[in-house]
């Protein structure tokens, strides 16, 4: 791999042990791509996952006095204002010093501390054909397929060292002829709200390895039904990037986003597919009853919650109700008046925060209702069951306590 004389370097120690570091495991990568040589980044996103693995790598990067080139933006790991102080259930002492620790080192990394796994909405967004570090399974696909920009689907670790040292190793994702879709995906199914992109991004299995290029969706697709998308089919499948016929920037017709090929597979997708899913993929409520709703995973838009306060404004809920947001779109609810409507409603909105996290403890053994099949596959392993449903029923539970 041939390295600039500033990457050069950087690798030999002229600007610390962390940036050698850092820059060691990129060239690592690199030679394992065969990339031919870096490239610079402005921008990052580190799916930091506030677990012990995480913990260890970042405070070992600060131990070795690393400090980030470009300021990336990080994922949630869970608000400790809401888990230490306001909240009826607190997280653990230490659950709630690991979290103060990974909010230090990031601090001391020089990352941008905005605890968000959907940046690429509001806070950190590329430009087209922009080279960038994203990792997370909604951030990736997005900024590719939908902003094309150019990020390979980077790990927690690898965007990290790219944010500290400024710079990717040029392969995968980053080349024109990569990022060519190879799958045709006819999509038959009735997507008639941001819910069906959540199932349509669970068809990892029927869709298969590869560029998924997807045909027949409608022609306005929201950016929350886009976010969506990408987060399924990452927990479904590992997909950097696909392309929507006559809407992605790299697909104005299906020719070209195939690159001119023949696609390697056709696929089709119904309604059934996507009702099968759901009900294959639900935990069973206790005799139609629920015990709490969440939202938010990848978090809600602030317009999501304004749908909400909509929905529930002057009602009281029969459930806990809790709405994972940005900390920006917190804030905007809090001036607009969101927050008080869905809090005297029996609804929480809160920032930073994810769920799969220890502070979720309270919910262990219980059933929750939700209308993200990520936000039901990852507390799974926390004792946390939930049923998947459409935003207007899980609502419509919140509020009588009953899958209708
Ligand atoms: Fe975001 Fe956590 Fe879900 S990082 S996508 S809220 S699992």
């Amino acid at each position: 791999m041939i390295l600039n004389d500033e990457q050069k370097a950087m690798l030999d120690g002229k600007y610390g042990e962390g940036a050698a570091y850092a820059m060691k495991i990129q060239v690592g990568i690199g030679e394992c791509f065969d990339a031919p040589r870096m490239v610079p980044i402005k921008r990052a996103h580190v799916a930091l996952s506030n677990q012990a693995g995480d913990l260890w790598f970042a405070e070992k990067l600060v131990k070795a006095g690393a400090k980030c080139r470009v300021a990336p933006t990080v994922n949630p790991g869970f608000c400790l204002g809401h888990f230490t102080g306001e909240c009826a259930h607190p997280v653990d002492g230490p659950s709630a010093e690991h979290m103060q620790r990974t909010d230090n080192a990031y601090r001391t990394l020089g990352a941008v501390l905005s605890y968000n796994c959907t940046p690429y909405i509001a806070t950190n967004v590329p430009n087209f054909g922009e080279v960038c570090a994203f990792s997370e399974s909604s951030a990736t696909p997005y900024v590719n397929a939908v902003w094309g920009a150019r990020s390979n689907r980077e790990s927690a670790n690898s965007a990290l060292c790219a944010a500290i040292t400024g710079c990717v190793p040029e392969y995968g994702l980053l080349l024109d002829e990569n990022r060519k879709g190879d799958i045709l995906v006819h999509v038959e199914a009735n997507m008639k709200s941001d819910y069906e992109y959540h199932l349509l991004g669970m068809m990892g299995d029927k869709i298969g390895e590869g560029i998924p290029v997807f045909t027949g969706l409608p022609k306005v697709i929201t950016p929350e039904a886009l976010r969506n998308l990408g987060a399924q089919l990452n927990t479904s499948g590992a997909y950097g990037m696909y392309h929507i016929v006559g809407f992605t920037p790299e697909a104005p017709t299906k020719e070209v986003a195939l690159g001119g090929k023949a696609p390697k597979r056709e696929v089709v997708i119904t309604d059934k597919d996507l009702k099968e899913f759901e009900e294959k993929f639900s935990d069973e409520a206790h005799d139609g009853k629920v015990d709490f709703a969440m939202f938010g995973c990848p978090h809600f838009t602030l317009e999501e919650a304004m749908y909400i306060a909509k929905h529930i404004e002057g009602k009281q809920l029969a459930i806990p109700m809790y709405i994972l947001v940005s900390s920006h779109a917190r804030q905007m609810a809090d001036r607009m008046g969101i927050t008080d409507i869905l809090t005297a409603a029996g609804a929480e909105i809160i920032p930073d925060t994810c769920p799969d996290q220890p502070c979720w403890h309270y919910l262990k053994g219980k059933v929750g209702i939700t209308e993200s099949p990520k936000c039901a596959y990852y507390p799974r392993r926390r004792g946390i069951n939930f049923m998947i449903r459409d935003l207007d029923t899980c609502i419509e539970a919140a509020l009588t306590g009953e899958v209708k």
